[in-house]
């Protein structure tokens, strides 16, 4: 298994006269760069423009009139009024409102809004540095008490998987002796949630390379399940947002997310009289479960806006994926024949505090059902507000 990970906690920056030599380089090549910037670019382009200016008088659209065209749409005025602006200095100013929010002023061609997490050498040529890139990501939200599970977990994802933990009891050097540990990317924040994590590290932007992410608790047996095999009947079958089948003699709640015997893939179920309104609606169809989703980029990319800063347990967001999938019954699914057991071991939940007499778990627990009904009644007024500012009515089935 040749993984790259990240440089992470490694030594690094282990020596404080070390990075202190470091931010003392940086200072100074900043200060450089800024003084080269300053006394350049002004004649630079200048000369630039002055070029263009001869070259293209007789061609149809000028570099002016492009950026003109580029001015016109950030400041919304018309083409007539900004014949007035068309001297060389203003032309000289780079604005691109098609670049990402925020780096208008940026010429295009430097502009990277993506990014990924392989580790790259402090030596040698950048263009060399990686020998291959993993086009998958696994996060696993860890505790200490968890390792072997994680290491029995990390052996079913192959070479092409990035591995990322998420640390929740700080405890990061115990893991140093695993081999793929070294190459892994890990993130050490004190009794924090996966969500918080995935809202934290996981932007769309930053994650980027993978086609598929995996965002998994860390109680999951895995005996049965093989990652790249898991893959294969993702694609095969469509699903952008998907779980391995779960146990169905492990204590589970819906029925939909139990593994079937005798199907590669599933994609409704049926449940207790009553439960499902709507056949294709959760829980009977466009649902899986928070503890071992799998999201397509695209999928990831929607569902990441959606996880709010505040509401770290993800209760609820199981019910919404579907508001990220178009034709949400057909895409969304369980694998059933890569399937995991949910081992239910006490683990985050326990890091709580005693309160009022009440055990940590419970104080947990409570604010799970807290946070759902807060994430059903935000995203409910959201869906309303949205129709009313639209004019229309909204459709039967906006509740989630
Ligand atoms: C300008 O027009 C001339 C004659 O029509 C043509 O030869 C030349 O290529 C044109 N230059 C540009 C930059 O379009
Ligand atoms: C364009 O700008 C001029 C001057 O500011 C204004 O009189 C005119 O109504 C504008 N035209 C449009 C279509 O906005
Ligand atoms: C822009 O050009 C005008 C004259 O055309 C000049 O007065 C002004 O100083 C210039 N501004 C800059 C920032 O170069
Ligand atoms: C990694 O991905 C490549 C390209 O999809 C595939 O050929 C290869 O078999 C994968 N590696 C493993 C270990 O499955
Ligand atoms: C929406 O619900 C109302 C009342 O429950 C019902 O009368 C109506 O037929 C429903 N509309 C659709 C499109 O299902």
């Amino acid at each position: 298994m040749s993984k790259i990970g990240a440089i992470g906690r490694s030594g690094i920056l282990r020596k404080s006269n070390e990075s202190m030599r470091l931010i003392v380089t940086t200072f100074v090549g900043v200060v450089f760069g800024f003084l080269l910037g300053v006394s350049f670019p002004a004649s630079f382009s200048r000369l630039n423009i002055t070029s263009h200016l001869m070259e293209d008088t007789n061609s149809s659209i000028s570099p002016e009139q492009l950026l003109h065209h580029a001015w016109s749409s950030m400041t919304g005025q018309n083409e007539s009024s900004l014949t007035q602006v068309q001297t060389p200095n203003d032309t000289s100013k780079i604005w691109v409102s098609s670049n990402p929010r925020g780096a208008e002023r940026l010429p295009p061609g430097i502009v990277v809004a993506e990014s990924d997490f392989y580790s790259r050498r402090l030596w040698g040529k950048p263009s060399e540095d990686l020998t291959m890139k993993p086009k998958y990501l696994v996060t696993f939200t860890v505790g200490l008490g968890q390792k072997s599970n994680i290491d029995a977990a990390v052996k079913k994802f192959s070479g092409n998987f990035t591995i990322m933990l998420f640390h929740y009891d700080g405890r990061t050097s115990e893991w140093d002796d695993l081999e793929w540990s070294k190459q892994a990317i890990h993130v050490s924040v004190l009794k924090q949630t996966k969500w918080w994590y995935a809202k934290r590290f996981l932007h769309p932007n930053v994650v980027a390379a993978y086609d598929y992410i995996f965002i998994w608790d860390e109680d999951l047996g895995v005996e049965h399940f093989d990652a790249e095999e898991y893959l294969k009947l993702v694609r095969k079958h469509g699903l952008e947002i998907s779980q391995p089948g779960l146990d169905p003699d492990r204590g589970t709640t819906w029925q939909m997310t139990k593994r079937r015997g005798d199907l590669e893939v599933h994609k409704d179920t049926e449940e207790k009289p009553g439960w499902c309104g709507d056949p294709h609606l959760p829980p009977c169809a466009a649902f899986v479960e928070i503890m071992a989703p799998v999201f397509s980029r695209n999928a990831w990319r929607c569902v990441w806006h959606m996880i709010q800063n505040d509401l770290v347990h993800g209760w609820g967001l199981d019910f919404a994926l579907r508001k990220c999938v178009e034709t949400a019954h057909e895409k969304i699914g369980v694998v059933d024949a890569q399937w995991i057991v949910h081992q239910t071991v006490p683990s985050l939940g326990n890091q709580g505090v005693a309160q009022n007499g009440k055990q940590p778990w419970e104080g947990v627990r409570e604010r799970c059902r807290q946070e759902w009904s807060i994430f059903q009644d935000r995203f409910a007024a959201a869906d309303k507000a949205y129709y009313k500012k639209m004019g229309i009515d909204p459709p039967n089935s906006t509740f989630i």
